[in-house]
């Protein structure tokens, strides 16, 4: 059932596709819907491009003969990707797929995000699962002590032994948030205050519009439905 909600939300997204857009191709399974389809629409004769969000998607991408850009001067068009959980206030938390920081730059550069979830991602506060942060390899233990001075519980992506490596060749720290985040963009501030953070994957006022698969069909919440 999830698959399908997940499907018929990337299918609605792909009815914001129009000629000539420059588009960022998220990551995860839910953009990966987005992508394949996509690569339906260029085999059609659609004259898009892609900004791809990770190795993975670009490879995809390739794959299905979605032209890539990589350098870019100016926007995106139209970026889409998945969500680990939205909030009401369409406050996100992305990375469980690891992808956070390269999503976060592609989501920045973007006019519009439009976001594809299936109803499971709506939450009423962010911090019901994990939250990714990226953080450098290098005196990794002393970035997450200072993470874990403010009040969180963490772990490390694969483990100390088989760490996850990140696109950027960055550790995953997994934190756990006692009490859900009540402050999504103040919590953001503090992350990103903490010398050997990367990039966290909480993404405050960046999403437009979110298209949730729900038995009802999908519905589009947020800004230009
Ligand atoms: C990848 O790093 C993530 O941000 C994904 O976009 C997120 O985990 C959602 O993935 P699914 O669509 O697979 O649930």
């Amino acid at each position: 059932m999830t698959d399908e909600l997940k499907q018929a939300a990337a299918e609605k997204a792909l009815e914001l596709v129009q000629d000539g857009m420059l588009i960022g191709l998220g990551s995860g399974t839910t953009a990966r819907l987005f992508t394949e389809g996509l690569g339906r629409l260029v085999a059609e004769g659609r004259k898009v491009r892609g900004v791809p969000s990770s190795r993975e998607t670009a490879e995809l991408a390739a794959k299905l003969g979605i032209p890539i850009v990589t350098e870019l001067l100016g926007q995106i068009d139209l970026a889409v990707d998945g969500a680990d959980e939205v909030d009401p206030a369409l406050n996100l938390i992305k990375g469980r797929g690891g992808a956070l920081f390269r999503e976060k730059l592609v989501a920045a550069a973007s006019k519009r995000f439009v976001v594809v979830v299936d109803e499971s991602k709506l939450v009423k506060q962010l911090g019901v699962g994990v939250l990714p942060v990226e953080v450098l390899p290098f005196l990794w233990r002393t970035t997450a002590e200072r993470l874990a001075a403010l009040g969180v519980s963490l772990v490390v992506r694969g483990g100390e032994e088989t760490p996850y490596i990140t696109d950027n060749g960055n550790l995953i720290l997994d934190l756990t948030v006692e009490g859900g985040i009540a402050n999504p963009a103040a919590f953001g501030v503090e992350l990103k205050k903490v010398t050997g953070v990367v990039e966290h994957g909480l993404f405050v006022a960046m999403t437009d519009t979110v298209i949730v698969g729900g038995p009802e069909g999908p519905k589009a919440i947020g800004r230009g439905k």
